[in-house]
């Protein structure tokens, strides 16, 4: 029988270059290299042959077979390392490219004023005194000269917890009565910030939950002056070195006498617009000389110490720094509201 062996050859390793992922390999190996491939079913013809026929026969058909497997060999070979290739450069990283910036946290608007705030009083020589936001009724009215039944009570929309007397502080000055205890008879210069909470519907002017900043200066000789002079010189630090105040009288019940201080509308420089309602000034803060019921109440003997005392909104001045029209923006967390500041 004469078998064409180089024809088988060539046709087959024409295949082969058609061959080029492991699938279409695998296939070829089948047709060319399995079982029913003319090369293998001529081999297995062998013994079938007239004996002095057998050993070129065995010789053309392994050459053949040999041949095939080694272009085989070679092109599996060439196969893996173009899909290595391939897979190297599908997830290549181009290190040149410009890196993408990650997006940077940013003060809280109202943090910014409360730190300006603690570096302008630093400046002074005042201390931040943390004071709890849970208080007794005690602490947060009675020793503040605002007995109980007391009409002025209604300044202060409480939140009641469950335990007799515990309540959310309506306000920080309580902490005035904590650091004058722990002071006394030490003069004392501090400011304590924190949160305070009223019982009141949420508008667009009160929110249940805000910031306060109080201030507390209690010594041997302090007067009306130093009251005045300090909060001048805060307003001039924070609201630039031109801006005018002014104090009004007004009643707190544990300052006496008690007063407002206003500043010169930044916005319209005082020629009136709507933020300052067309007054030409803004309220900033309450403030007064520590009554001295309450300086006793602290462990200070009114005759012998006087003291001043404010308290103000930190919201309510970014508020009107920065125009925002409503206090419920502060605790939203609409990253639009937040990425302007
Ligand atoms: N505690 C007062 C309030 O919440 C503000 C204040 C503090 C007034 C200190 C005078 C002195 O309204």
């Amino acid at each position: 029988m004469a078998i064409d062996f180089d024809h088988i050859v060539r046709d087959a390793l024409a295949a082969l270059g058609a061959a080029t992922d492991s699938a279409a390999l695998d296939a070829w190996r089948g047709t060319h290299l399995g079982k029913s491939a003319p090369v293998m079913s001529a081999l297995g013809t062998l013994g079938t042959l007239p004996k002095e026929e057998r050993r070129e026969f065995g010789q053309r058909a392994n050459q053949a077979r040999q041949a095939l497997e080694q272009a085989f060999e070679a092109a599996a070979e060439r196969a893996r390392a173009a899909e290595l290739e391939r897979a190297i450069t599908a997830g290549a990283i181009d290190v040149t490219l410009p890196g993408r910036a990650l997006a940077r946290g940013r003060l809280h608007p109202a943090v910014q004023t409360l730190r300006r705030i603690y570096a302008i009083f630093a400046e002074m020589g005042f201390q931040v005194y943390r004071s709890r936001d849970v208080e007794t009724d005690e602490y947060n009215f009675t020793l503040l000269n605002i007995p109980p039944h007391h009409p002025a009570r209604e300044m202060w929309d409480t939140f009641y917890t469950t335990t007799p007397n515990v309540i959310l502080r309506t306000h920080t000055s309580p902490g005035q009565i904590h650091v004058m205890r722990e002071r006394a008879p030490e003069p004392i210069r501090v400011i304590l910030p924190g949160m305070c909470y009223r019982y009141e519907q949420i508008t667009a002017r009160s929110e249940i939950q805000f910031y306060q900043v109080e201030g507390l200066a209690i010594g041997r000789h302090i007067t009306m002056a130093d009251l005045k002079g300090t909060l001048t010189a805060f307003a001039h630090a924070l609201f630039g070195p031109n801006v005018r105040t002014r104090f009004r009288s007004d009643h707190f019940p544990f300052t006496e006498p008690s007063a407002e201080m206003d500043v010169e509308c930044f916005v319209c420089d005082g020629a009136g617009c709507p933020v300052c309602k067309q007054s030409g000034w803004l309220e900033i803060l309450g403030c007064g000389m520590v009554h001295p019921v309450v300086l006793e109440n602290g462990g200070y003997d009114p005759r012998e110490f006087s003291g001043f005392a404010f308290g103000m909104g930190p919201q309510r001045i970014t508020m009107l720094m920065h125009k925002i029209e409503d206090i419920r923006y502060f605790f939203a967390n609409d990253l639009r509201f937040l990425e302007q500041f």
